[in-house]
């Protein structure tokens, strides 16, 4: 029999500020609880193993679709459900197998890799930035590196031009901010519209363009896999996926970047460490990734009877799958709670597992690497300017701002 448990305290105050010891309360009852009746989602699980089960199980757990969305009637019929509902993130087997083919066979490692000269290039372009504004005085780490780098990145990717990044922050923000728990307001729902009014004729257009005149792109590579697949991918969805990426490609990446950064900065010892070795960037990036990870939760439809860590689960149910407490489960993980970035269990759910196993996970880690170790290269002395916010948020959770002196 699984433990009953109220999730009511996911949204107070005191938990989103420090969810940990909320998700260590859940480990002391199971891998799997029953949540008290009255809640969209009949289950939590946070166990490792058991979310891991959730995830790589994409016939019974389904991710929300078009065709469950009667349980989501918020969200029916606006621009930003549109959106959302055509991409890989919201699709099942067979529409998203399909879609995300297309993906792959466009987002190859090749092309992640031949990105690292540009990511180099941009970083360092972005660090002359932050050493002149530093001199100054302090300096945002979030608005001039963390959000930049990202977004820069992608804009080369993609071919976003650069003049139009500052641009699309605000409505990237207003999209995602419905994703949250509970964030699918009506005034959320009214400002993602709006935004994804903007930010759909904006794509459709980029990809006219690179139709017309094809570019080493993603955008390019995409269309011509479009027309070569025999339209396979609609225009639609290939601009709704457009944007997803896009979205899904830099929030959570300058939330990388600012939680890595507060997390060595609140820890002079492991800084030094890092400081004197840059061989152990990668390690201590997967356990940043670990300790931090900016995506808390995930979701998932119960499509037929079925078990969980010895859990009977029926069929019709929402599950809320807990990947940031996955990632903290002492089952799995020794001294969950501790940041260690020597630790031999390294596997997390950070980018989840199985059929939507995140798309950007190379690209992200990459741009984790580069932008940590460059910045501490460049910068000797970096020190905290003002105490950090704290985050609020459980999905595209990070700082706002993050205040910084440098030398
Ligand atoms: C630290 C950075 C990142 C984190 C923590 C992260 C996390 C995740 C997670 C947890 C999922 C799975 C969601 C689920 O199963 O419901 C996911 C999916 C996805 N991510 Fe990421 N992500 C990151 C960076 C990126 C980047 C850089 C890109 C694109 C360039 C990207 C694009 C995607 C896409 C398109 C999906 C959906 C895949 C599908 O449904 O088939 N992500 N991400």
């Amino acid at each position: 029999m699984a433990a009953e448990v109220s999730l009511a305290s996911l949204h107070t105050d005191e938990v989103r500020r420090d969810p940990y010891p909320f998700y260590a309360r859940l480990h002391a009852l199971g891998p799997v609880c029953k949540v008290a009746p009255g809640d969209r989602y009949s289950y939590v699980v946070h166990g490792y193993e058991a979310s891991a089960h959730v995830l790589r199980d994409s016939a019974t757990f389904k991710v929300m679709d078009e065709t469950l969305l009667g349980a989501k009637p918020s969200w029916e019929g606006n621009r930003a459900h549109a959106v959302f509902m055509n991409s890989v993130f919201f699709t099942n087997a067979p529409r998203h197998t399909r879609m995300r083919k297309m993906f792959n066979q466009a987002f190859t490692p090749r092309r992640i890799n031949a990105l690292d000269p540009a990511i180099e290039s941009l970083t360092a372009d972005l660090l002359d930035r932050l050493a002149e504004q530093a001199a100054g005085g302090k300096v945002d780490f979030m608005s001039e590196f963390a959000f930049p780098l990202p977004a820069n990145v992608l804009g080369e990717l993609l071919g976003v031009p650069e003049a139009d990044r500052a641009w699309y922050r605000p409505r990237a923000l207003a999209l995602g901010a419905i994703l949250e728990l509970g964030g699918a307001t009506p005034d959320n729902v009214a400002a993602a519209n709006t935004a994804a009014e903007e930010i759909t004729p904006y794509f459709a257009e980029l990809a006219a363009r690179r139709r017309a005149e094809p570019r080493d792109d993603l955008v390019t590579a995409l269309v011509q896999a479009l027309e070569s697949d025999g339209g396979q991918l609609s225009e639609e969805e290939l601009v709704a996926n457009l944007i997803v990426v896009f979205n899904a490609g830099f929030v959570t990446t300058t939330h990388l970047l600012g939680n890595g950064l507060t997390l060595l900065l609140e820890r002079p010892d492991q800084l030094a460490r890092l400081r004197t070795d840059r061989s152990l960037t990668p390690r201590f990036v997967e356990e940043i990734l670990r300790y931090e990870v900016p995506t808390h939760f995930s979701v998932r439809w119960v499509a037929q009877d079925t078990e969980v860590a010895g859990v009977p689960i029926p069929a019709g149910c929402w599950v809320l799958v807990l990947l940031a407490a996955a990632n903290r489960d002492p089952a799995q993980f020794a001294r969950p709670d501790v940041f260690d970035p020597d630790r031999t269990e390294t596997s997390t759910l950070s980018f989840g597992a199985g059929a939507h196993y995140c798309l950007g996970a190379a690209l992200a880690r990459l741009e984790g690497q580069r932008g940590l170790a460059m910045l501490l290269e460049r910068f000797g002395d970096i020190r905290l300017a003002e105490p950090p916010g704290t985050p609020r948020q459980l999905m595209l959770r990070g700082h706002e701002q993050l205040w910084l002196t440098l030398r």
